[in-house]
């Protein structure tokens, strides 16, 4: 089932139309996914959930221009997508910080290559790690801050780049439990305050619908949208609360239902 997107009032600015991804491994072709029709509207969080290797991370691929469809176009604010699409910022799992420079020196490199004068460098990189929360931490070194500062570092030097887009492929994958519900809260509240359009991969449902102000379910490879599901929470939600939460509850229930099958639990 494919979703009725684009409804009044929303501008979709991703557009996958009819989209397929074939691979060729050790000559043989894999189509990794296919017949994906979505819309990603301005402004939302969409979450992205489904089994491993069920093309999540080459949907992301392609929006930033990365990998061409084999089938369908993927368009970006009405044309199709570029080859290395400027507008997306990518997150990962891993950080990719480097290891010789302090925090100062790690979020200012999109500055320094823009070529901006040294003085507005710093009082940018200054904003930033307010913006993360990372103030005071400017003249530490990679290999001395905790995971969640090193996410927030990557994200305050994504963010250096001021794409109106985030693509973000399982960012808080290996955070433990604890330090990834505070990553969810303050990524969900960054982009509302930035206004940014995020695609949001995780294989983690509670995570999906914490974050997501939609969430696509796909089926497992090749990869089509199984459902895309609304997710009707207070767009200021209390993460910390969820749990407790009787909406939230019917929502990642249904969306376990159809997820379930999606990778073989279900019945
Ligand atoms: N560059 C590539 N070359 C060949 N096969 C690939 C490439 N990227 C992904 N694939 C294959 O496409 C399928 C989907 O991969 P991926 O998008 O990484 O899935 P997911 O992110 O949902 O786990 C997998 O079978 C993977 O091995
Ligand atoms: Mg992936």
């Amino acid at each position: 089932m494919t979703e009725q997107a684009g409804s009044k009032g929303h501008v979709p600015l991703i557009e996958f139309r009819g989209v397929g991804k074939r691979f060729t491994v050790k000559g043989e072709p894999l189509q990794a996914v296919r017949d994906i029709d979505l819309k990603v509207r301005e402004g939302e969080i969409l979450t992205l959930v489904g089994p491993s290797g069920c093309g999540k991370s080459t949907l992301l691929n392609m929006a930033a221009g990365l990998f061409e469809a084999t089938e369908g176009e993927v368009i970006y604010r009405g044309a199709p997508v570029k080859p290395y699409n400027n507008s997306v910022g990518y997150m990962t799992q891993s950080d990719h910080l480097l290891p010789w420079r302090d925090v100062i020196g790690n979020i200012a490199i999109p500055l320094e290559i823009k070529g901006l004068p040294k003085a507005q460098v710093v009082a940018r990189v200054e904003e930033l790690m307010e913006t993360v929360g990372l103030t005071g931490f400017g003249r530490s070194y990679p290999n001395q801050l905790s995971g969640g500062m090193r996410k927030r570092c990557a994200l305050a030097r994504l963010l250096a780049y001021d794409p109106e887009t985030l693509l973000m492929d399982e960012p808080f994958a290996a955070l433990d439990a604890m330090l990834r519900m505070r990553m969810q809260i303050e990524i969900r509240a960054l982009c509302r305050r930035l206004g940014k359009t995020v695609m949001f991969v995780t294989h983690d449902l509670d995570e999906a619908v914490a974050i997501g102000d939609r969430c696509v379910v796909f089926t497992g490879r090749p990869g089509t949208i199984e459902r895309v599901v609304d997710v009707p929470l207070p767009p200021d939600r209390d993460i910390l609360q969820l749990r407790k939460d009787r909406d939230y509850q019917e929502i990642t229930a249904t969306l376990w239902d159809v997820l379930a099958p999606a990778v073989g639990m279900g019945d």
